[in-house]
């Protein structure tokens, strides 16, 4: 007979049954939430360049919970056989997690930033998204059983000053994206949605910033609104599982700011005491 913990342990399980396809899986805030989705029950096919991570990521999770292809995000053959194989794997797709992302040059300066670092960075950081939006599409709608996709966009989506030029314009247009196909797709009951996490440390972020983890936590705590508590990577993956869920179930063309309240503070607060 099954024990009460058992019975509670599946309830809250949030994805039982799920298939997710996660690109950049391999690393930093994809390999955390294909963890958690694996632990609430989904099965996941993690999408990257680096095939070793992703393999060793797999076999760690177990073949029957996941499966890890070689896909890169701005090639849409890739995109396209990364979908399809999820569907030939598991079945069918539910949600599809567009992750991706790289930080581009860390330029700040508009004078000294490339055509090609800004093509690239809208290339991976855009086109990636459009592309695993559009194929996650046209397996989900004749489908017909709804599904979730969500995109990775940034607090450089909400605020300026925060990144360079082209992850800023990338992470922004990726609302725009996500609000696009909310309202397109919403008649087929897929919901579509975004986070836009402020900085955790991953490779992506510390490589960007030029700090090891330990030195960027305690620099990004320092400028942070919200004190007492550091963003890491599995505060993002919960959100993340929050919007895959039945939990968000009306939730759609949603950016869910994951920023400790930055991006709607102003430091002119601290003048007031308490
Ligand atoms: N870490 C942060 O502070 C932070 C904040 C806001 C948004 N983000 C976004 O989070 C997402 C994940 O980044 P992360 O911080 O976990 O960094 P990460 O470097 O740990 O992970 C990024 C993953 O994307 C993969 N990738 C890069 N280019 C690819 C391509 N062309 N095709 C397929 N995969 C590719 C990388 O191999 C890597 O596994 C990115 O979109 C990033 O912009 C990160």
């Amino acid at each position: 007979m099954a024990s009460s913990s058992d019975a509670s342990a599946a309830a809250a399980k949030k994805l039982e049954g799920k298939v997710a396809l996660i690109t950049g899986g391999a690393s930093g805030i994809g390999e955390c939430t294909a963890r958690l989705f694996v632990q609430h029950g989904a099965s996941v096919v993690v999408a990257d360049i680096q095939d070793e991570a992703g393999a060793r990521l797999c076999a760690e999770l177990g073949e029957a919970a996941s499966s890890y292809i070689r896909c890169d995000v701005t090639s849409e053959p890739d995109v396209a056989a990364a979908v399809d194989h999820a569907v030939a794997r598991f079945g069918k797709l539910d949600i599809m997690f567009n992750n991706a992302g790289i930080g581009g040059a860390a330029c700040h300066s508009i004078r000294e930033s490339t055509k090609e670092d800004f093509e690239r960075v809208l290339s991976v950081n855009l086109v990636g998204p459009f592309l695993g939006t559009k194929h996650a599409a046209r397996v989900m709608v004749p489908a017909g059983r709804g599904g979730c996709i969500i995109g990775t966009s940034s607090l450089a989506s909400a605020m300026g000053g925060v990144a360079s030029h082209a992850y800023t314009c990338a992470k922004r247009a990726l609302v725009g994206l996500t609000e696009n196909a909310a309202a397109e797709l919403g008649r087929h009951g897929i919901r579509v949605n975004c986070v836009s996490p402020a900085a955790a440390a991953t490779p992506l972020a510390t490589g960007y910033v030029g700090l090891d983890g330990e030195a960027f936590e305690l620099v990004m705590e320092s400028l942070a609104n919200l004190k007492g508590v550091g963003l890491r990577v599995k505060d993002i993956a919960a959100a993340v599982l929050f919007l895959a869920s039945d939990d968000a179930r009306y939730v759609s063309g949603h950016n869910l700011l994951i920023d400790g309240g930055i991006s709607v503070s102003t430091p002119a607060f601290g003048i007031f005491k308490d």
